[in-house]
């Protein structure tokens, strides 16, 4: 069967690593639920490449971040809010329904990573779009895949703006190269790192995805203990950029270092946008390289708040396609495609 949307009642606070803060993060309550309808309205949304974006867009992306940031505390939409709601679903604050023996709900290292991901990032971008009154604002992703794109964002790195987070990594501050894999030593020349990250990419993306359970991970149905196993690309580099970003002089290398507190971060939605991006990327490529059609995947249903603050339950089936959802990505050049090793 089916993992379920959880009941938010049901709620307690999550097990976080020792030296965290905030354990309390349930969603506020709500028993109104209705469920998803895909957007039939507006413009498609297009995300656009991080290290690409003119001022006029920053401004208006600062602004909404901004106004999240500012939205009251208990309200659903506000970005702490938004941060929790991550936290939630990944260090056993919410029980499975109808599962009392079973292991919490964990969104991570599993089939369902890149469907709840992506859904999580659909309502934030709306959220977002519908505090600055722009039905066609999207996101930004973060393009590690390509070379221009293998530093930080400049743009997250002023202390001014409402992207800046001061739990990062001081030694990645731009303009130091990304290390794809994590296992590179720092004295490496850049153009070696920079090969290194493209074929790192053709080895997640190709080689090590061949089918759906190899790219995006292991079943996960109702009942089933949590984390029964990760795809390539959320092992690499999903996990290694959370880690490089992540500032290791703290606890539990908050923010993006740690599952509970990653969400804190204005640049995680950025990352998991081309995490979103490269899933996209997958299905094109051929081969066995398809969607899973097994129901207890598809008719696996997850609890969001959306931008009228409406709590909305979605399936992983209305998900599949993203321009269904009404966005797409800014087409860029997928480089690694020709690194083979
Ligand atoms: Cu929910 Cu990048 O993790």
């Amino acid at each position: 069967n089916p993992i379920q949307a959880p009941d938010l009642s049901k709620c307690s606070p999550a097990e976080i690593p020792e030296g965290g803060t905030r354990p309390n993060c349930c969603p506020p309550f709500n028993s109104t639920i209705i469920d998803f309808v895909p957007p039939t309205y507006g413009p498609l949304r297009v995300r656009p490449a991080a290290h690409l974006v003119d001022d006029k867009y920053l401004k208006k992306y600062e602004k909404a971040m901004q106004l999240m940031r500012a939205l009251p505390a208990d309200d659903p939409r506000n970005f702490m809010q938004q941060a929790t709601i991550h936290c939630a679903h990944c260090d056993g604050a919410l029980p499975q329904i109808g599962e009392p023996t079973a292991d919490p709900l964990q969104v991570h290292h599993s089939w369902i990573f890149f469907p709840w991901h992506r859904l999580y990032l659909y309502f934030h971008e709306r959220i977002l779009g519908k505090l600055i009154g722009d039905d066609s604002f999207a996101i930004p992703f973060w393009n590690w895949d390509t070379p221009d794109g293998m530093v930080m964002p400049a743009f997250y790195n002023n202390k001014s703006s409402a992207l800046y987070n001061k739990n990062r990594n001081p030694k990645h501050q731009p303009p130091v190269t990304i290390d794809l894999d994590g296992k590179q030593n720092s004295d490496i020349p850049k153009y070696e790192l920079i090969e290194d990250n493209l074929i790192t990419m053709y080895r997640q993306m190709i080689s090590n995805g061949k089918t759906a359970k190899l790219f995006m991970g292991e079943p996960y149905r109702a009942g089933d203990a949590a984390s029964p196993g990760a795809g390539s690309l959320e092992n690499v580099p999903h996990d290694t950029v959370h880690d490089w970003i992540g500032n290791p002089a703290n606890n539990n290398s908050e923010d993006m270092g740690a599952l509970y507190s990653s969400a804190r971060d204005p640049i995680f939605y950025a990352h998991h946008a081309n995490v979103d991006r490269l899933w996209s990327v997958w299905k094109t490529l051929g081969g066995k390289r398809r969607d899973f059609k097994d129901n207890d995947w598809l008719d696996a249903s997850f609890l969001f708040y959306d931008e009228n603050a409406q709590l909305v339950k979605v399936k992983v089936r209305d998900c599949l396609d993203s321009e269904k959802l009404g966005y797409k990505y800014q087409d860029v050049k997928n480089l690694w495609l020709k690194k083979r090793p």
